[in-house]
């Protein structure tokens, strides 16, 4: 009879989704829940080239294993957020007959997919496998997603009129905070034949018949969108910030934890002895994580109003950031010479123990879930400049709901970079401060002992190991 229970963890094939759902993996590999995290062929190299996670995961006795895929795509496929359509749908040819084979062969207690995998689901119900799935956008943004069949019967999407500023009704707890500016991009378009919205659609039919779901948040941060979100999916399990609650568990265990990486690059570490060498709370952390693309303006306009204020940055630009999957190496190389006096440009870097390091003061992001929880962890003030998916309603919390930072959406000019930057780190620097370091310490607490996380992680574990399919309970 196996006791043990088989956790089948399914992560989207990109960076954040990645991280969040390895630092999972390794939470429940502490609770001695085996794991088979799928990865893609094409992430997996990346993967054990350019992290250490091979060595972590060695320490778990055999609890942990990766089974890898391809991902339907050609090896030279840029695989960027302007092709983020492609890459879902590939893959989901790929996962669907591969996951069916998988829980006829082996025994799984439950499956764990991206929320975005909605086939998922299905799968596991037509084949009696709890599914749980983890989404790993922000639960503001799930909420919005859950609204949006309102948002079209009310006749508020498609937008009438072209004011981008007005409020947008018929999100609850949201009333009079969300412009129609801060609603997802698709929204923004003709979103009805866009192929996102139409998995966001399937997405939110499913959530209410899978088993759970577990997101990435605390109840002190997120409690009112949390609530909304119990009522379409009563098990909900918001058990993080993972990446805290993880190192919280290792450094409970004595198991050193901050050097753990999940990248996909590899890490530049000159960018800590360069921020060793830097006064405290004298720098901005500028990075739009691994999907953005921006225009060579838009670089050069970051560039020009970095350099305006006067405050020293460390920049990740990642080579493959230009749009159009672009690759100029010389105006990379042109940037970062340019800015040696109060600057420092990398392509990839550390980014947890970056944003922890006390030199930091700030962080210039594009607000994507995982940077917006490493950064209120870290108690840093933000500056978002968002583009796709959750980025767009994160940002407007952090700026009017968590007053943590400032919104700068939908604009991109060298003379609002420098303002921006000289208020949240030097005129406007305390207030932000304040309620960042006040979000922090209520992280710090949620993954405590009591702390709701805590809690939280424990009834999942719980119930996963309720679920287990022994051969009794299976064939009567
Ligand atoms: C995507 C979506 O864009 C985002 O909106 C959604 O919330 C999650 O999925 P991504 O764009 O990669 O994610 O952003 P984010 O969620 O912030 O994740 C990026 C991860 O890469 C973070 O964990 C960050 O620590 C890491 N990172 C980034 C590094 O380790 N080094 C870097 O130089 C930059």
């Amino acid at each position: 009879m196996d006791c043990i229970a088989h956790v089948v963890i399914f992560p989207l094939p990109i960076q954040g989704p990645i991280n969040s759902m390895l630092q999972l993996a390794e939470l429940f590999c502490l609770e001695d829940l085996k794991v088979t995290f799928l990865n893609t062929i094409h992430n997996q190299e990346r993967l054990l080239r350019c992290s250490n996670v091979q060595s972590r995961f060695e320490q778990y006795d055999g609890l942990f294993r990766f089974v890898t895929i391809p991902d339907g795509l050609p090896e030279e496929h840029p695989r960027s957020v302007e092709q983020f359509g492609d890459i879902i749908s590939s893959v989901q040819t790929v996962a669907e007959p591969f996951l069916r084979d998988l829980l006829v062969k082996e025994r799984v207690t439950c499956v764990i997919p991206d929320a975005l995998s909605y086939y998922a689901v299905d799968i596991g119900n037509e084949m009696g496998v709890p599914v749980i799935p983890f989404d790993t956008i922000s639960p503001s943004c799930l909420w919005v997603y859950l609204c949006l069949p309102k948002l079209i019967q009310a006749q508020q999407l498609p937008f009438k009129g072209d004011d981008l500023d007005a409020l947008v009704t018929h999100i609850p707890p949201m009333e009079g905070l969300l412009r129609r500016r801060d609603l997802p991009h698709f929204c923004l378009t003709d979103y009805k034949t866009d192929p996102e919205f139409l998995v966001v659609l399937k997405e939110i039919e499913r959530i209410p018949q899978a088993y759970g779901l577990i997101l990435n948040t605390f109840e002190d941060l997120d409690g009112p969108f949390l609530s909304c979100i119990r009522s379409h999916s009563a098990k909900t399990y918001a058990i993080g910030p993972v990446h805290l609650h993880l190192k919280t568990k290792l450094a409970a265990k004595q198991t050193p934890s901050l050097l753990s990486s999940n990248s996909l690059w590899e890490e530049d570490q000159s960018s800590i002895k360069w921020l060793d060498a830097q006064p405290v709370g004298s720098v901005i952390y500028v990075s739009f994580g691994s999907l953005i693309v921006a225009s060579k303006e838009e670089i050069l306009e970051f560039w020009h109003g970095l350099l305006n204020s006067k405050v020293r940055f460390l920049w990740v630009l990642r080579p493959n950031i230009l749009k159009g999957g672009e690759m100029d190496y010389k105006f990379m190389k042109e940037l970062a010479e340019g800015c040696q006096e109060n600057g420092y440009i990398v392509s990839w870097a550390p980014q947890k123990r970056i944003l922890a390091h006390p030199a930091i003061g700030g962080f210039l992001t594009h607000s994507g879930w995982n940077s917006t929880l490493e950064s209120i962890v870290e108690g840093k003030p933000m500056i978002c400049w968002p583009h796709n998916v959750d980025q767009r309603v994160n940002s407007r919390l952090v700026n009017k709901l968590w007053q943590i930072g400032l919104d700068m959406k939908d604009c991109c000019d060298r003379f609002t970079i420098e303002r921006m930057i000289k208020d949240l780190m030097c005129t406007k620097r305390d207030e932000f401060k304040k309620s960042a370091e006040n979000l922090s310490k209520l992280a710090k607490l949620s993954v405590g002992e009591v702390g709701s996380s805590t809690h939280n992680l424990e009834s999942l574990v719980k119930d996963i190991k309720g679920l287990i399919r022994t051969k009794e309970n299976v064939e009567p």
